[in-house]
């Protein structure tokens, strides 16, 4: 677990409860503590993991979470519309690094979306590189024909515009119209292109499990904290 050492305004910035400029404010209306004891000084130097803000302890200094993304919601910080960012608490929405997506889900998608402000871990788990099993529930608007799942399974499959075929992709079948699709690549409107490619047309996309996460007992717009322990994804 991270335990930086910096000043006591540093952390409270870069961790969203207040800004570099605010913290002298901050200090002296809420009860911020190093070890137990109260400091005003912005400049005190402490480890994260010594202070407190009215006797809690500090968010942690990474945070990931699985959230159950709901219909509607876009995974970008600039676009219009309701953004993602703005369905998490206030002072996780101000820290820095910001919280980003790892990887996208389209608008209208909904269902599991890890959101990290860690970097590193986002570099690689969103990386082509990567190889995380993706899966989705897919509603069609026409009965299958036949071929998708030997198609999807084949590692033939070249979608329109790309060079190289996809990598070979499992679905099993629970209805006429409905389908279960583990994919391991992330290309853009994936899962939506390569029931195209066969003449069908997704009308509903949910991404049941993203790696090990699965959104099952999350309501839409529900997250939880991941711990760092719970972060081996390989
Ligand atoms: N594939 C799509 O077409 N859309 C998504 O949101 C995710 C995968």
């Amino acid at each position: 677990m991270q335990n930086s050492h910096k000043r006591v305004d540093a952390h409270l910035s870069s961790l969203g409860y207040c800004s570099r400029s605010e913290a002298k404010k901050f200090l002296k209306t809420f009860r911020v503590c190093v070890n137990g004891v109260r400091v005003f000084e912005t400049n005190k130097k402490a480890y994260h993991s010594e202070v407190t803000v009215d006797e809690i302890a500090l968010d942690p200094e990474k945070l990931t979470i699985l959230m159950n993304k709901p219909s509607g919601v876009i995974c970008s910080h600039d676009d219009v519309g309701v953004l993602i960012y703005s369905m998490l608490p206030e002072r996780w929405q101000k820290r820095n690094p910001k919280m980003s997506t790892i990887g996208r889900l389209d608008g209208d998608t909904t269902g599991a979306i890890l959101l990290t402000d860690d970097g590193s871990l986002n570099h690689k788990l969103s990386s082509p590189k990567s190889d995380m099993p993706k899966l989705y529930e897919v509603t069609l608007a026409q009965a299958l024909r036949g071929d998708e799942e030997k198609l999807f399974s084949s590692g033939a499959l070249t979608l329109k515009g790309e060079t190289k075929p996809l990598h070979h992709a499992k679905m099993e079948i629970l209805g006429e119209t409905l389908v279960r699709l583990e994919i391991h690549e992330g290309k853009y409107h994936q899962v939506k292109r390569m029931f195209g490619a066969v003449g069908n047309k997704v009308i509903k996309l949910h991404r049941v499990k993203f790696a090990n996460y699965a959104v099952e007992d999350l309501a839409f717009g529900e997250y939880k904290i991941l711990d760092e322990a719970f972060l081996i994804l390989e």
